[in-house]
């Protein structure tokens, strides 16, 4: 059997960053609200026009693969984790290929929000394992700036995302000192309604569960998307944040462990916890329940908010290029989020 080894990163953010302060001009919010509550005090927006998830995607993908020593003909697979891609359908991982003028390799969507690039980072780790691709490329990348409900009405939301891109390559090794050690996913859709964007959708109102289903048959049609659905702001995500945040803080530390456990290691073992950026509170929470040395957590949402799929292969990208993790070093990857999903990973560097 193969080993997957990670041996290229790279990160893209846009180049416009947008203060907490900046946002006090859409909706009723303060940089002491944001600070607090999340430890966010800036993020990036990407260009209305001139950027996409993919492009950013495809920025990010240029410096992993080079990174890794590799060109973009020797990629056999592309993993894709998004949730808010170019078009509803095809997914980013064709328009991805498309434009690194890569040759007619598969490429996989998976949608799986915050949990997305562990998701994906776990199915690259089982197609290198079984010897079926050799260089894997897997994407995070979201655009949220485009999908946002500026108004005082979806703050607890906007004020959260920012918009950026990681990727991570990973390849086939015959090494038995490095490589990904193990992959743990998990779901409940239990809670399905109470973190999600709801249109367009075919549920037509299906799921009663849903917040706003409220809508009468006729109004539902036979379409994705209504005025009416758009006048009550259907078309932007909904988030219960406490009841995220109270599973988020068990949820976490209970699948950082279970990785351990299945590696026979424990907490202070772990030279870097990159845990998925989705609030500095939850992050600060987990180090403390696991006892860790603040050297042993990289954090970067003060800097670019929650990047959703992107939060975790920009914090490794960027962990990387400032030292943090050197060959040998144990590497945490954790994840939850929408769904509800969660997942970590456990990586010999
Ligand atoms: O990455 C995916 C997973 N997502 C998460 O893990 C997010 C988990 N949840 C959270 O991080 C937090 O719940 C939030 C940061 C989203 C919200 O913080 P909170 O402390 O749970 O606030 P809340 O939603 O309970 O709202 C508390 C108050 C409310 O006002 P009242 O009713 O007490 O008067 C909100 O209207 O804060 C108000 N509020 C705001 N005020 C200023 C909500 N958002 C804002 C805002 N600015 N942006």
């Amino acid at each position: 059997m193969f080993q997957s080894v990670i041996t290229g990163v790279g990160y893209y953010v846009p180049e416009h960053v947008v203060k907490n302060e900046d946002l006090i001009q859409y909706m009723d919010t303060s940089d002491e609200w944001i600070r607090e509550r999340t430890g966010i005090e800036e993020r990036r927006y990407a260009h209305r026009t001139q950027e996409t998830t993919t492009t950013m995607a495809v920025e990010a993908s240029k410096k992993a693969i080079e990174h890794a020593g590799l060109t973009t003909v020797d990629i056999d697979f592309i993993v894709f984790a998004t949730l808010s891609p170019d078009y509803y359908f095809p997914g980013c991982g064709v328009l991805l290929q498309r434009a690194l003028k890569m040759k007619e390799i598969g490429a996989l969507d998976v949608r799986n929000q915050c949990s997305g690039f562990v998701y994906a980072l776990s199915v690259a780790d089982q197609f290198i394992k079984s010897g079926m691709y050799k260089n894997i490329l897997v994407v995070g990348s979201e655009k949220h700036s485009f999908g946002l409900d500026f108004s005082t009405r979806g703050r607890n939301i906007s004020v959260i995302f920012g918009d950026g891109a990681g990727a991570a390559v990973l390849q086939a090794s015959d090494s038995t000192e490095r490589g990904v050690l193990s992959t743990h996913l998990h779901s409940n859709g239990d809670e399905a309604e109470i973190l999600a964007m709801y249109n367009p959708g075919t549920h037509a109102n299906y799921w009663k569960d849903t917040p706003f289903a409220n809508f009468d048959e006729a109004e539902i049609g036979q379409m994705f998307m209504s005025h009416s659905m758009i006048d009550h702001a259907q078309n932007f995500p909904y988030m219960d944040g406490q009841s995220v945040f109270k599973t988020a803080v068990v949820k976490f530390p209970e699948v950082i462990m279970e990785a351990l456990n299945h590696n026979h290691l424990q907490p202070s073992d772990i030279n870097l916890l990159i845990p998925h950026q989705a609030n500095l509170r939850i992050a600060q929470f987990v180090q403390k329940k696991l006892k860790l040395r603040d050297d042993q957590v990289y954090n970067n949402i003060q800097r670019y908010g929650n990047t959703t799929a992107a939060s975790i292969p920009i914090a490794l990208a960027e962990a990387w290029e400032q030292g943090k993790i050197k060959e040998g070093d144990l590497v945490c990857l954790a994840a939850f989020g929408s769904g509800f999903t969660w997942g970590s990973a456990l990586i010999r560097w």
